[in-house]
């Protein structure tokens, strides 16, 4: 699919991988819509890139609602939709201080997961009605974001790797429902990416973690996702896949 002249939405667009994302889909030609619960960073990229920037809260249904509507009323349904945002909790089930408290589980499955499923049912509602773009009968793409967590969680991800196993698990599904209106779902599993997310490791556990990544020897770069998900965009025959992102890393126990 030709990205030049599309509409974009991209959660999390901010920081990290979404503002990585927005900037080059900016310089391929897209009208980009910046989703975030952080406007002012979002309003500072927009700028830049001669984007919008929207304050929208993904876990929320009319937060949604309301920021795709307003991003179609000035560039037009967005024929592009990137789930970035995201929220990390490292926490044992039980630790010293006794059981996770429910709401900490909850949070990161009401942000990751249902914040994903949140875009994706408002965006592709919208999609369905514009006109196909080429002669496959194509009409737009949607890219979430899971993580490798969700294959190889570590001791104290088990709320975060619940959410991103569930965005796996929706991937297929969904490209399968909307496969009669031309639409793709695709999703990128990083591995570990340099992005603020990871500000608050301490050195030492950062140089540990670049340790297991066989090759390339370092973190991921945010434009690498960007690189991604672009050609996923242009690619028009992948669909109903999880990528993974991470240098052949397989995460360990801890
Ligand atoms: N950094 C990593 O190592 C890594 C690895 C695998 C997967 N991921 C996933 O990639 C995605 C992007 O992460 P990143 O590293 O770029 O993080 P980041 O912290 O740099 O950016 C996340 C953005 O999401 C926004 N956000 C958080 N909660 C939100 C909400 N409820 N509504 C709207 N916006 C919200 C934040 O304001 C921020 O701008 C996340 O889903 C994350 O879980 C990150």
């Amino acid at each position: 699919m030709e990205i030049n002249n599309c509409a974009a939405i991209v959660t999390g667009g901010a920081s990290g991988m979404g503002a990585a994302t927005a900037r080059k889909l900016s310089l391929a030609g897209a009208k980009v819509a910046i989703l975030d619960r952080d406007l002012d960073a979002g309003k500072k990229l927009a700028a830049e890139i001669k984007g919008i920037a929207i304050a929208c809260d993904v876990s929320q249904a009319d937060s949604v609602e309301n920021a795709v509507q307003q991003a179609a009323s000035f560039h037009g349904n967005a024929r592009i939709c990137i789930n970035c945002a995201g929220v990390v909790k490292a926490r044992r089930i039980v630790n010293q201080q006794g059981p996770m408290p429910l709401d900490e589980f909850r949070e990161v499955i009401e942000v990751n997961l249902i914040g994903t499923f949140n875009l994706m049912r408002v965006a592709a509602a919208a999609m369905q009605s514009l006109a196909p773009l080429n002669d496959s009968g194509e009409r737009g793409v949607i890219i979430n974001t899971a993580s490798i967590a969700a294959y190889e969680g570590q001791i104290g991800q088990s709320a975060y790797s619940a959410s991103k196993g569930g965005v796996v698990s929706m991937t297929l599904p969904a490209a399968r429902e909307f496969a009669q209106f031309g639409i793709r779902v695709v999703t990128i599993a990083p591995g570990l990416v340099d992005t603020p997310m990871l500000k608050d490791i301490p050195a030492n556990a950062r140089e540990a973690l670049i340790a297991n990544v066989p090759f390339p020897h370092r973190l991921v770069k945010p434009e690498e996702y960007a690189f991604l998900a672009l050609h996923i965009i242009e690619n028009s025959m992948i669909n109903g896949e999880v990528i993974r992102l991470d240098g052949a890393l397989r995460m360990q126990a801890r």
